[in-house]
């Protein structure tokens, strides 16, 4: 692409679509124009961007005429429907959806690992899973150095994961529990207030894992391009509003130097170590919100390993900015260089 591009944002008023508009102009992403789109529901809506305030369009099949770029996030089936009229407009369309992450031929990016899977042509670019990303930043330099054989998660997911109204439900529940008041879920299948439960997505009957459980095994597979990577999750909904944290247990091939590892984390992109023992401090939601970085501490060899080949870290990162819209972006920077 060598003018500016025109971008548009499908779900430009959903958690993430607001993030993206910010993330667009704090990050000065060299565009020529903004459209934003929802649904019918919110058509004349308006929200700024660089000083002035754009009107948000209902999405139809003649949106994407003229567009270069399209930030699709607007759930699955939004997806699955206007992607294809996008590509056929000519549009890149990189997308926060999971329906196309594991179709063959679509790269799926996180742009601190595998950049070099975005090929110039590619009309369709999938964003990873937000736990996925979150695990993948701090784990992808690990693995380069030190051959990681093994992992095992444990994700403690905040609400935004289900969007503006996952994360406007965990304010009321908490509202309504506290006031003594009854309040019936709409969102998720349990009460969210002062409750931890495991992720709300389907349940395979046959294994146990759950979707979110099964899409960090086999997008982790896609982006390292190793199809027998052992990653095993148990993911959790925790009441905290936008960022998740995940404990990792990490075995590698040989025996760790824990000074290696922290040296590779201290250097690795996108990482910033909160590893203070004497002050119990470690990676938080409260300081992993609204900033970019994925917080890594905790970290620790497992004793129990005589092999010395396990260390475990606690790592945090906002969900709607690396987990969602910043990878969204940084993939469209990676785009324009390309
Ligand atoms: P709207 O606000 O008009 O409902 P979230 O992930 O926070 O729930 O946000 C979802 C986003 O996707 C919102 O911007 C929402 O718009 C948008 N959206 C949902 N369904 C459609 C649709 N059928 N066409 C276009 N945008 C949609």
């Amino acid at each position: 692409m060598k003018k500016l591009p025109s971008v548009g944002i499908v779900g430009a008023t959903g958690a993430v679509g607001v993030q993206l508009i910010k993330c667009l102009e704090v990050r000065g992403f060299p565009l020529s124009s903004l459209r934003l789109f929802a649904s019918a529901r919110s058509a004349g809506k308006r929200l700024p961007f660089r000083g002035q305030d754009l009107i948000v369009e209902e999405l139809g099949s003649r949106s994407f005429e003229g567009l270069d770029i399209a930030l699709f996030s607007a759930g699955g089936s939004t997806s699955r429907e206007y992607i294809p009229i996008a590509a056929k407009a000519g549009t890149v369309s990189i997308d926060n959806s999971s329906a196309f992450r594991m179709t063959d031929g679509v790269p799926l990016i996180v742009p601190e690992v595998n950049p070099q899977a975005l090929g110039p042509d590619d009309k369709i670019i999938a964003n990873p899973n937000c736990s996925t990303i979150i695990a993948l930043v701090p784990l992808w330099p690990i693995h380069q150095r030190l051959s990681i054989s093994r992992v095992v998660v444990s994700t403690y997911q905040a609400a935004s994961g289900a969007g503006a109204a996952g994360m406007a439900e965990l304010e009321h529940s908490t509202r309504a529990h506290l006031a003594g008041e009854a309040f019936a879920p709409q969102v998720f299948p349990h009460s969210y207030a002062f409750n931890v439960f495991s992720h709300n997505s389907k349940v395979d009957i046959e294994d146990g894992d759950n979707e979110e459980e099964a899409k960090m095994l086999k997008e982790t597979r896609k982006i390292f391009s190793a199809p027998g990577f052992r990653i095993s999750a148990t993911c959790v909904r925790v009441p905290v509003m936008r960022a998740h944290c995940e404990s990792l247990h990490v075995e590698c091939e040989k025996p760790v130097d824990l000074e290696e590892v922290r040296g590779i984390l201290s250097n690795a992109p996108g990482v910033r170590i909160v590893d203070d023992r004497a002050g119990n401090k470690f990676p938080m939601p409260v300081e992993a919100s609204g900033q970019d970085d994925i917080l890594v501490g905790r970290l620790r060899m497992d004793t129990t390993d005589p092999t010395n080949r396990s260390f475990w870290m606690f790592v945090s990162g906002d969900q709607l900015l690396k987990g969602a819209a910043l990878n969204a972006v940084q993939i469209a920077e990676l785009l324009l260089q390309k």
